[in-house]
């Protein structure tokens, strides 16, 4: 059997339909600023909503923290990888989600992946019936992942379908530990969990609240802690995941709750457990990250600001109804063809937007991704407002 004959003949169905993948090379700038194959473009494609993947003061942090410590952190947290700084990091992420504890890992995916693990682990063995996950039907794909991976009883329930959801919580047996899993703030639509309604209907069916606040994460709440907080709802939360991809601008993710969580997680995350923990200048960046937007307010008003701009600017093409001040901003197009083909030309117009496809999306939903960071002038988001209507037209 030729294995690279039946990869061969998968890739070739999914350029058929339009849905293969490929990666450019991309050479990032400048927060706002790419160049791909020798142009220079504008970037609206980017999770580095601030853009403190370039801040002086967060790389100045992480360099000291490398020339001080080494580049890697040289074992599993459990075996001696765990240094002052990663120690200072996860209080500082637990002073800013406002929990007891937090665990790093090494990407935001692992810290879904050990969350659920964990969860799993202690749900397993706290009764007879075990443990049900009950998750919102557009979850990042490392939720999901994690749910289906672990073979827990998992149910999906439609997109912010409480009512759907409570139908679930009340059917379910007694004793059986209930966790609701979802996003804050939706990496592909823009718009959040109703948690409003989430909190009412914990206090009729009492439930555990996974909450990933990936995107959410420097962009709401004070000093940028996240969407439950904005909402002043943090204490509905009883796991919060926060990746440092996108608002704080480097690479991991961590898991937040509480004292006896965070042991868990320690002693039955295997994600954590045997992955080498994350370097040390990460640890140093994003905790001087996390002070910085405390400090700089403005940044988030900002951000929220230019995404409105963007939003209003393409309302009536815009057909996923999504924050008004969220950064992500999607427009529904007809298909993957045509998604592509917009994509290519705003490249051609100057701009690196996204063209994100089925089974990102579900089947009919693909679109133009574009993000909005907090350094992007009015004029930039102006214009390419006008490009994109053009090339619509
Ligand atoms: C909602 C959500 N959760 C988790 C992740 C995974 O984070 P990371 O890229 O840090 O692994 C992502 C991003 O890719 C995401 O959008």
């Amino acid at each position: 059997m030729d294995l690279d004959a039946i990869i061969n003949n998968q890739l070739s169905e999914r350029q058929r339909v339009h849905q293969y993948r490929r990666r450019p090379v991309v050479r990032r700038i400048d927060p706002t600023h790419v160049e791909i194959d020798g142009h220079r473009l504008v970037q609206f494609a980017s999770n580095d909503y601030l853009g403190l993947s370039f801040d002086q003061e967060v790389i100045a942090a992480a360099q000291e923290a490398m020339n001080a410590h080494g580049l890697g952190s040289g074992a599993a947290g459990l075996l001696g990888g765990h240094s002052p700084i990663h120690a200072s990091a996860e209080l500082a992420l637990a002073r800013w989600k406002g929990t007891q504890g937090s665990v790093l890992l090494p990407s935001g995916y692992q810290a879904n992946l050990a969350a659920v693990r964990t969860l799993t682990a202690i749900g397993q063995s706290a009764g007879k019936n075990g443990i049900q996950f009950l998750v919102d039907k557009l979850v990042h794909a490392s939720l999901i992942d994690a749910v289906q991976g672990m073979g827990a009883p998992m149910r999906i329930f439609p997109h912010n379908h409480l009512e759907k959801l409570k139908r679930r919580l009340a059917d379910a047996p007694a004793g059986q530990l209930q966790v609701v899993v979802t996003e804050s703030i939706f990496s592909m639509d823009g718009d959040a969990a109703d948690l409003r309604g989430l909190a009412e209907l914990k206090q009729q069916y009492p439930f555990v609240l996974l909450l990933d606040e990936a995107h959410a994460s420097g962009v709401y709440g004070p000093g940028g802690s996240g969407y439950a907080a904005e909402l002043g709802l943090r204490e509905i939360v009883d796991i919060s995941v926060v990746t440092f991809s996108k608002g704080l601008g480097c690479i991991g993710g961590a898991i937040c709750g509480s004292d006896a969580f965070c042991q868990g997680v320690v002693n039955w995350g295997r994600p954590y457990i045997y992955s080498t923990s994350i370097p040390p200048a990460i640890a140093a960046g994003l905790e001087k990250g996390i002070e910085l937007i405390g400090q700089n307010p403005h940044w988030q008003e900002q951000l929220r600001q230019r995404s409105r701009q963007l939003r209003q600017g393409l309302a009536g093409r815009h057909q996923v109804p999504g924050l008004e001040d969220c950064p992500i901003v999607p427009v529904i197009l007809e298909d993957e063809q045509q998604a592509m083909e917009v994509a290519r030309l705003m490249r051609e117009k100057g701009y690196w937007v996204s063209a994100v496809r089925p089974p990102t999306v579900p089947r009919g939903s693909s679109r133009l991704r574009m993000t909005v960071c907090a350094r992007h002038t009015e004029k930039q988001v102006g214009e390419l407002i006008q490009g994109l209507k053009q090339v619509i037209a």
